[in-house]
Formats: C-alpha cells, sequence, structure tokens
C-alpha cells in the first residue's frame, strides 16, 4: 500500500480528542527516536473502563491520524482489552498504512499502553 486511505486523510483532518485532561489517572508517552516524533497520552478510568483519552503530538500525518482513531478504539473499552490494541488494530481501523509509514502507528499503541500502565503503577495498593 502506498497512499493514504480516506480514513488516514479524514483523521488527519479532523482528528479526535485532541488535548488534555485535568487530574488524569495515567500519562503515557511514546517517542520515535528515529524521526522524533513524539506523543503524550491521558485517560479518565472509571470503574475500570476507559472514559476518556486525550493526547498531544508532534507527529507526522499518519501519526496524528493513529493517536486519533487510537483514542476511538481505547474508549469505553474496559481497561484490560484496550491495554492490548495493538499496532496492527490501529493500522486496521484506518484501512491501512503505506509500507513506509507502517511504524508511526507505534506511538499510539504505545502510548496508550504507558497510560494504562502509569495508571496501574498509582494504583496497584488500592
Ligand atoms: Fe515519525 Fe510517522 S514519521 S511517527
Amino acid at each position: 500500500m502506498n497512499e493514504y486511505s480516506d480514513k488516514v486523510y479524514e483523521h488527519f483532518k479532523k482528528p479526535r480528542n485532541a488535548g488534555t485532561i485535568e487530574e488524569a489517572d495515567g500519562i503515557g508517552e511514546a517517542g520515535d527516536s528515529n524521526c522524533g516524533d513524539f506523543l503524550r497520552v491521558y485517560i479518565k478510568i472509571d470503574s475500570d473502563n476507559i472514559a476518556d483519552v486525550k493526547y498531544l503530538i508532534h507527529g507526522c500525518p499518519a501519526s496524528i491520524a493513529c493517536a486519533s482513531v487510537m483514542t476511538e478504539l481505547a474508549i469505553g473499552q474496559n481497561i484490560e482489552d484496550a491495554v492490548m490494541i495493538s499496532d496492527e488494530d490501529i493500522i486496521n481501523a484506518l484501512d491501512g498504512l503505506p509500507d513506509h509509514k507502517q511504524h508511526c502507528s507505534n506511538l499510539g499503541a504505545t502510548g496508550l499502553k504507558n497510560a494504562i500502565m502509569n495508571y496501574w503503577d498509582k494504583n496497584k495498593n488500592l
């Protein structure tokens, strides 16, 4: 695949859930040392479900679309399911990514995982 799908363009032009969450329950970061792109993910948890996800990103168009669609995949999921969201899930939700942009999906998946791990870390004694 060498072209962006309509879904990638759509999420890039109108990213969902961009921003921050005050008093987030978990915050996770992910960066790509090759390109310098960077993502910070904020999550809000309610009864073991992902109530909200927001993010700040400095990244390429594909990584912005990936972060956007990641929030749609995660919101409303049980955290045990959300932590399993993979690069491939994100790529599929965008109807694919060009071969040379496949790696851009990793920021969204890793940022979300790290935010959930941060939440678990902070709450392990509850
Ligand atoms: Fe860096 Fe896309 S080129 S995440």
